[in-house]
């Protein structure tokens, strides 16, 4: 049993173990097929909240667990932040993270050692990597954290990305056009080598995977963060085959080198918005291929999935600020802003804004500048689809109050902007040959000569059953 208040942080196993004594994981004892099959039931279970842990997979000799990042309060618990859930300490956490990196630390040996096959023994079909979606590739590892070199600096580049898995010893990686990953295989590239080296480790401690997902400054390794959130230098042990460290207690460990010139189709992949996406990206020749000899593999479920979206919402944290934080300073009246990027957003994400109205025409021109603001040189407008501005006594945090201002509180066509011809990111689909698409400001603020009539119910906060 898990004494919470005892444990400084978690390991990938002591966070299994804390869902267990909680009441928060299934174990599944019946034999699993990697075809659907488990996705299935993680798709299934993750809509009762529970993580799941798969005891019998066919034909493989390894477990295998999911859903253990379902929703924000289980990155609250991964990053052991004491007291009642509020995402606000989330996001407190990671910024002060971002700013007191801690070094890494090299160690010996490594429990993941315990089993290693190198050149031609080693086997990726010894792995329970499932096939998710109906129409997907084949199987993918979507819980990697990959770690290469940033070929300027030397420093290590660590982050998360879809890997399909092509035979028993090659794989393809795929970098996002916004990735550093992408960026380093076309310096690569440029620079004329033929490979670079990679290493894969999953099943890592939560705050080695969130910081995979961060994105801090280029001159950081986000091990470093992973340090800070873990609030412990992240113990790191040498390769075998390449010149690279991953943390010692990684589950499953692959190392390999990318052929950064040698492209091959990725995908069809089940992606966040919820289509099929592909590539054209470097495959990936496997050197080694390291576990423990009771390692459990560590599955993300992909696709339109609360978990893909929860823990990809956590480089949002730092934008949310940066985006408050301009806006503020040029309308006083803004109170808070939330960005939403969920299931029922997709592909693009959503701005909401709350402020205490002082002049009519304030919430247009901030809907305007909204629209215009970049952040970290990307017009905001390339991911955000709406921005809808309510009163302060809407809770932004609420999808069902923010959708009941707009239907509620909007008198006519004057609230809304609709502004045409926006250059998207690289996960809208539904941008015309010109790679632009619609978007829609909603001011759905109370008409300041209405504040009485459109006064919100308001009920009691303190219930007591009594004994
Ligand atoms: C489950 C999951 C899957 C992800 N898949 C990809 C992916 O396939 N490609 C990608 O570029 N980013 C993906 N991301 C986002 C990256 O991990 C994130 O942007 C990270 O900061 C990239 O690191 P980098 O910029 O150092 O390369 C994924 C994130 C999560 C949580």
């Amino acid at each position: 049993m898990f004494k919470e208040d005892q444990v400084l942080s978690y390991s990938f196993r002591s966070f299994i173990s804390l869902l267990e004594d909680k009441g928060d994981l299934i174990r599944v004892k019946r034999e699993v097929d990697l075809n659907y099959d488990l996705a299935s039931i993680l798709w299934n279970f993750e809509k009762e909240g529970k993580a799941v842990l798969f005891e019998n997979v066919k034909e493989k000799s390894f477990s295998a667990v999911g859903g253990l990042f379902q929703n924000l309060s289980r990155i609250h618990l991964g990053l052991n932040i004491p007291g009642k859930f509020n995402p606000e300490k989330i996001s407190d956490k990671i910024g002060l993270a971002l700013k007191n990196p801690i070094p890494y630390l090299t160690v010996e040996s490594s429990p993941a050692k315990e089993v290693i096959e190198k050149g031609e023994d080693v086997n990726l079909n010894d792995l329970p990597i499932p096939i998710f979606f109906e129409e997907d590739a084949g199987p993918y590892i979507t819980a990697g954290v990959c770690i290469v070199k940033h070929l300027d600096t030397v420093i290590l580049n660590m982050g998360i990305y879809r890997i399909q898995v092509l035979d028993k010893n090659s794989i393809v990686i795929y970098g996002n056009p916004l990735s550093d990953i992408r960026k380093i295989y076309s310096m690569a590239e440029a620079k004329s080598y033929t490979n670079i080296e990679i290493a894969v480790a999953i099943g890592v401690d939560p705050a080695v995977l969130f910081a995979a997902i961060l994105k801090p400054r280029t001159n950081l390794s986000e091990l470093e963060i992973a340090g800070s959130l873990k609030g412990e230098p992240i113990k790191v042990v040498k390769c075998e085959t390449v010149d690279l460290m991953v943390p010692c207690d990684a589950e499953i460990v692959l190392e390999g080198k990318v052929h950064v010139k040698k492209k091959v189709p990725e995908g069809p992949f089940s992606e966040i918005g919820g289509y099929y996406g592909k590539s054209l990206s470097p495959i990936t020749e496997i050197t080694a291929l390291y576990h423990r000899k009771d390692s459990i593999f560590h599955a993300i479920m992909p696709g339109p999935s609360t978990e893909h979206f929860t823990l990809i919402n956590i480089i949002n944290f730092g934008m949310k600020k940066a985006i408050f934080r301009r806006l503020k300073a040029i309308f006083n009246d803004i109170t808070n802003i939330n960005v939403i990027w969920s299931p029922s957003t997709g592909t693009m994400m959503k701005l909401i804004i709350s402020m205490s109205k002082t002049s009519e025409d304030a919430p247009k021109k901030i809907l305007e500048t909204a629209f215009n603001l970049k952040v970290g040189g990307t017009p905001i407008s390339s991911f955000i689809k709406q921005v809808i501005i309510v009163d302060d006594d809407i809770n932004i945090y609420e999808p069902v109050e923010v959708e009941w201002a707009i239907n509620s509180r909007t008198p006519d066509e004057s609230r809304i902007l609709v502004l045409p011809n926006i250059r998207s990111w690289h996960l809208d689909c539904a941008v015309r040959s010109d790679g632009c698409s619609v978007r829609l400001g909603v001011d759905a603020t109370k008409p300041l000569g209405k504040y009485e009539r459109l006064k919100k119910v308001k009920i009691a906060e303190n219930m007591s059953l009594g004994e």
